[in-house]
């Protein structure tokens, strides 16, 4: 298989350990940075060039594409899903994934439990929008946040008012959700390749803090999941369209509840944790449904 590994940087970690497992198992594989990518499009048909050379013939792509070129990066996966290369994330289901809000309503519509969520537009609402989510804590997200950095807590009502307005200020777009204290600052990552999870971690926030994300100070071990938890990841993955991901997950008192669905899941903290090899799964999956996709062309032919 001729695999494209689309990522800004051959030096992450995450990039590295997928061009090692894609030359393992005997692959031809080269990262391509999405943002030097450029095309032609027309309907006689696409181009795309790099560093200025012209570039085809992937059988398959695996995106890697940072919360900071979402669009240019979908655009250019885009293309390779036109000339015909396997993606394991289409650019619909990352560009899913990475809306927040939408997310939540594609996977609360499909019964998947999570914490209760409200978000509007109006600030002569907040007192009602408040009152349906219910009493503080209330955890306030930034719609596009990642890596923690946009999401808040507040114990009084007049603190998640003010948060508000300021968000409203500077034209963020955010929702608030109900508190889950049960969670004592743990979530539990389920990373799903192929309809399977194939690794978990446990990451618990730091002392001081709720959220739990490793650049957050938080502190991660492999964890055990329960067959509830997996169906609940899968389920999630499935309903997003997307092939690899990152299901946080917290343990509530009443199940396991979805906080976000990542398209583009690191490698480090989960492979370190589980000891699982996760980029040789998520190469030997590529290579799958690329050789079923081949055979089903063959019988077609
Ligand atoms: N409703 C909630 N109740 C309790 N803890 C939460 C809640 N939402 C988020 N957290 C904590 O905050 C962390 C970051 O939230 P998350 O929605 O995953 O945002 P990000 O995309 O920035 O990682 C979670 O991993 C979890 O530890
Ligand atoms: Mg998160």
């Amino acid at each position: 298989m001729k695999l494209a590994i689309l990522s800004r940087n051959t030096k992450l970690y995450s990039t590295r350990r997928l061009v090692e497992a894609a030359r393992e198992q005997g692959h031809s594989v080269r990262t391509l940075d999405p943002l030097r990518c450029y095309m032609r499009i027309s309907s006689d048909g696409f181009a795309m060039h790099y560093k200025g050379q012209s570039i085809s013939g992937y059988h398959a792509v695996i995106p890697r594409i940072g919360a900071s070129v979402t669009r240019y990066g979908t655009a250019v996966l885009r293309q390779f899903e036109l000339m015909g290369s396997f993606t394991p994330n289409s650019s619909d289901a990352i560009l899913r994934a990475r809306d927040k809000l939408r997310s939540h309503q594609l996977l609360a519509a499909q019964g998947i439990g999570m914490p209760a969520t409200v978000f509007g537009d109006n600030p002569d609402d907040t007192a009602d929008l408040l009152s349906m989510l219910g009493p503080p804590p209330h955890v306030i997200k930034l719609n596009e946040g990642t890596q923690g950095a946009g999401v808040m807590l507040t114990e009084k009502l007049s603190a998640s008012k003010g948060v508000i307005e300021a968000l409203r200020g500077l034209y963020a777009q955010f929702l608030v959700q109900e508190f889950i204290p049960e969670a004592k600052g743990a979530d539990l990552r389920c990373f799903v390749v192929g309809g399977k999870v194939v690794a978990a971690m446990k990451r618990q926030a730091p002392k001081g803090d709720f959220r739990s994300n490793l650049h957050r100070g938080g502190s991660a071990k492999g964890a055990r999941t329960t067959l509830a938890e997996q169906e609940v990841a899968i389920r999630a993955a499935r309903v997003l369209g997307l092939g690899v991901a990152g299901v946080d997950l917290i343990r509530s008192a009443r199940g396991p509840l979805v906080l976000e669905v990542n398209a583009s899941p690191g490698l480090e903290g989960i492979e370190d944790a589980s000891g699982v090899d996760v980029a040789g799964a998520m190469v030997e999956y590529v290579a799958e449904r690329h050789k079923r996709r081949l055979a089903k062309r063959a019988s077609k032919s």
